[in-house]
């Protein structure tokens, strides 16, 4: 997604104050997603593709809603990278802030050596083959219980993880993620890192997937944090946010000294969306991979 910078007169360190509050990360100025502007009070507009609805940690993928990013197009990093990390086969990549996300609340969550990543992103074929593969296994009820169509999986956009506790005989569908030691620190923890599990007990009616305890979606801070307060799945957020609008009121959520307002602009008829940017000092938009753009203001309290 492309991003304009306004104002280059934002003091770093204050910027870095700011979101660390918020976002709760160690390098966000490096964050190729996040745009600096002018500050509290100052508005502009951002001209943005239409197609870039379909981009974003934001993005809402399921059977009504399937992968539009082109394959190749997503900035992948290897685990490998962080050789500490646990890999359940070698050559297994997630997005990269998703990625650096996870090696931090790994870290926090005392997980490192206890937990280990399954899967990560999945191209299509990849996807189908797990898919046909587990027909073959497991049979049609339980494919349609825990394995997204191909197309259809949040995988293929290298923003979920799915992660199981340590052992011999880890099950690549469903592993075992027990509500307790390493693993809970690590679910209690993950919202702080921009995690949530997209696939809740209750929730099936609406994202069509059974509870999945072992899979996490990265979709950023502050709204993981906002999706567990209202106890949502993603399909309900995306929803929610459309009664927010660029000219207020907005959903607004503080942490320390920082704040963020979060607002939906939709995607106008044509190529392109102009996006109002409204009342912050550093932005992040995300498609909704539905109709329109996400914008995440963030800017300091008072
Ligand atoms: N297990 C999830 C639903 C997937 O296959 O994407
Ligand atoms: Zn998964």
């Amino acid at each position: 997604m492309q991003y304009e910078f306004c104002c280059d007169l934002i003091q770093e360190a204050k910027l870095h104050k700011i979101l660390e509050e918020v976002v709760h990360v160690e390098q966000i100025i490096n964050d190729q997603s996040l745009a600096a502007f002018g500050g509290k009070g100052r508005k502009m507009t951002v001209q943005v593709r239409n197609e870039e609805i379909h981009s974003g940690h934001l993005i809402l993928i399921n059977t009504g809603y399937p992968v539009r990013q082109k394959e190749g197009s997503e900035p992948l990093a290897p685990l490998s990278l962080h050789p500490e990390i646990r890999e359940w086969h070698d050559g297994i990549q997630l997005e990269k802030t998703c990625f650096r996300q996870l090696t931090a609340l790994l870290e926090a969550s005392g997980g490192m050596d206890e937990i280990v990543v399954v899967s990560g992103y999945r191209t299509e074929e990849e996807q189908r083959s797990i898919y046909e593969q587990s027909l073959v296994d497991n049979g049609a009820a339980y494919t349609a219980s825990y394995v997204a169509l191909p197309n259809h999986s949040e995988h293929q956009t290298g923003l979920a993880v799915d992660v199981g506790k340590m052992r011999r005989d880890v099950d690549f569908i469903a592993p075992s993620f027990p509500d307790s030691g390493e693993c809970r620190a690590f679910k209690e923890l993950a919202a702080d890192y921009g995690f949530i599990q997209r696939y809740k007990e209750g929730k099936r009616p609406i994202t069509g997937i059974a509870c999945e305890p072992w899979h996490f979606r990265y979709v950023g801070c502050p709204h993981a944090r906002l999706i567990d307060q209202y106890d949502f799945c993603l399909e309900e957020y995306i929803d929610f946010l459309k009664a927010y609008k660029h000219d207020g009121p907005y959903l607004t959520t503080g942490y320390g000294c920082a704040a963020a307002e979060i607002y939906f602009v939709p995607a106008d008829n044509g190529a392109v969306t102009n996006v109002p940017i409204v009342n912050g000092e550093a932005y992040r938009l995300s498609g909704n991979n539905v109709d329109g753009f996400i914008v995440t203001a963030f800017h300091e309290k008072g």
